[in-house]
Formats: C-alpha cells, structure tokens, sequence
C-alpha cells in the first residue's frame, strides 16, 4: 500500500512507536556489522530546495546502507525552478524512482507531489513540518532517558517546523511539553489547537524559557533563523533576546536536563559554545539517530 511522510500525522501512535523499535534495532545492527540489501534494485531521488548537510548526507548513507540506490537533485537543477507543475514533476519522477524524499518550502509542495506520485513521498524538512527530524530525536530521548511518556519536554526559542513536529509528537507520544517562545513567534495555531485536544498529557505555551524548563527532563532549541528567514535576522535576535540556552537557563532546570539540538547550531545565538559542548547536550547522537531512523522510514516505505 503507497504511505507518504508528510508529517507524523501520516502514521498511527503504533506505527509511529514501530519506527523507534526498528531504528534502534538497526543502530544495534550496524554496531554488531550486520549488512543488509533489503532495498537492493531500488532507487529514492532527493529533491532539495534548501540546503542540507545531516537530512541529506543520512538518507543517502541509510538508503545505500541497505542495499539501494540514490538521485539528489538540487531544486535549481531541475524544472521546477523553472516552474513546471509539481503534478508533472511528480508523475515523472515515480516512474523513475522507488521514492521522492523532498525538502522544501511550503508544506503545499509536499502535499501535491504526493497527490500525483505513485511513489512514497517523505517530507524532509518544509516550513511547515520536520518529521523525520523528530522520530530520531524522539529515538535520541528514549535511548537517553527511556519511556519519553513519563518525560517533560522543554522547547525553547522559535515556534518553527521542528517546533511544530514536536507539538504532533507529544500528541502521539503522549509526553508532556511546555514550550517558550517569545510573543509574535508561536508555533502554528491549528497544529496547536490540535496537538491539544488530542494529546493524553498538556501542551502548554509559555513566555518565560526558566518557566518551560524549571521540571524539564528535555530541552529542545533550534535556530532563531530558519532557512528562508534570512531577511528577518536581525529582528529576530532581538525578538529571541532571553532564550539563548547558557548555563544561567540551565541553572532553571534539574541536574540531570539534556538538551537537544537538531542541528546547525549558532553557538552564541541560540545555545551556547560551553553548553554545545557539554556533557548534557547530546546533539551529535542526534544527528547519528538521523540515519538509523531513515533506515527505519525506507525500509517500511520503500521496502514494504
Ligand atoms: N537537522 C537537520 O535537518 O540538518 P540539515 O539541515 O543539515 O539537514
Ligand atoms: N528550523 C530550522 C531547522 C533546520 C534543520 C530550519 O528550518 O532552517
């Protein structure tokens, strides 16, 4: 049956849940050296609009690790730069390619390649969500602190994509999570509300970073200036004055808080340099979980 990644909204808790198992399993594999082809004779083609260094570098070394193949296509390079219909995109490419892993700007790009693809399309990033960014950071969590049900979850700073993903996963999840983010830069509205209504433990949005983190087991920070922000950096800086994470926030928190960061990191804007650096911020198995993770997402996607 044809499944798209279009956000965690895509799966159920379970399927979500069997994303963690099988990406932990396969971290175990690769450790022990176990091989696998499981996607031998089949290609997936990138399509990336934005720049990537840890999205695109893992799907790729994920799909080769398992036996497949593998197109990146820059957006520049191809004919949507010059304004072919993303539904012509879309129907060519699936007759080419066992997949379409796409990074990109409006959520309606991912949405419409995977109206018209007869191939599973995987939203890589838009502005919208970050999903698979998310199961590896979820992974990252319960691989550091175990069942994430029982967790506090702290995000702080811009309520952006990855923010957004965060709010979809602790409605699936069913942690708690109370995010800081200064007025004017809130997460989306109806992810919100929904996120909401739906999850089992509260979602809750606050002003104050020492507020969101005073209980937290986890504290989440991405960049200020999200790719296609760039005109708005230096109100931004102002806006985000009061939530770099530094050793005074984490002074807020318990003594046993990590803190995550998706990467890239702008050491002195949003984290600082000693606490990138530090034993808490496990940000490096973070990004190795980005490929475990897309091993787990291919395998059921591609492979199944
Ligand atoms: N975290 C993340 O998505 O990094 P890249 O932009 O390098 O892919
Ligand atoms: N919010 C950031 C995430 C980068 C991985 C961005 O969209 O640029």
């Amino acid at each position: 049956m044809l499944r798209h990644l279009r956000s965690l909204e895509d799966f159920t808790k379970e399927e979500l849940g069997a994303f963690i198992e099988r990406a932990l399993e396969l971290k175990k594999e690769r450790q022990a050296g176990v091989k696998h082809q499981r996607l031998a004779g089949k290609t997936i083609g990138l399509i990336f609009e934005k720049p990537s260094t840890r999205t695109r570098v893992s799907f790729e070394s994920a799909m080769y690790g398992l036996g497949g193949e593998v197109i990146f296509l820059s957006g520049r390079d191809t004919q949507l730069a010059r304004s072919e219909p993303l539904k012509d995109m879309a129907r060519v490419m699936a007759r080419y390619v066992d997949g379409l892993v796409v990074r990109t700007f409006g959520q309606n790009v991912v949405e419409e390649l995977a109206r018209y693809s007869s191939v599973p399309v995987i939203n890589a990033l838009t502005d919208l969500h970050h999903p698979c960014q998310i199961l590896s950071d979820v992974m990252t969590v319960i691989e550091k602190r175990g069942p994430i049900e029982n967790l506090k979850i702290a995000w702080v700073g811009d309520g952006n994509n990855v923010a957004n993903s965060w709010i979809q996963a602790a409605e699936f999840f069913g942690f708690e999570l109370t995010l800081a983010c200064p007025e004017g830069y809130d997460p989306d509205p109806e992810i919100l509300q929904k996120g909401r209504s739906n999850a089992a433990k509260p979602i809750v949005l606050v002003r104050s970073p020492e507020q969101a983190v005073a209980e937290a087991d986890v504290i989440n920070v991405d960049v200020w200036t999200s790719m296609g922000q760039e005109g708005e950096e230096d109100a931004r800086l102002a806006a985000f004055d009061g939530f770099q994470i530094n050793d005074a926030l984490l002074a807020c928190a318990p003594a046993d808080t990590i803190v995550l960061h998706c990467l890239p990191a702008h050491r002195g804007e949003e984290i600082t340099e000693e606490v990138l650096e530090s034993a808490r911020c496990v940000a490096f198995d973070q990004a190795e979980n980005k490929m475990h993770m897309h091993k787990a997402i291919l395998e059921k996607l591609i492979g199944d």
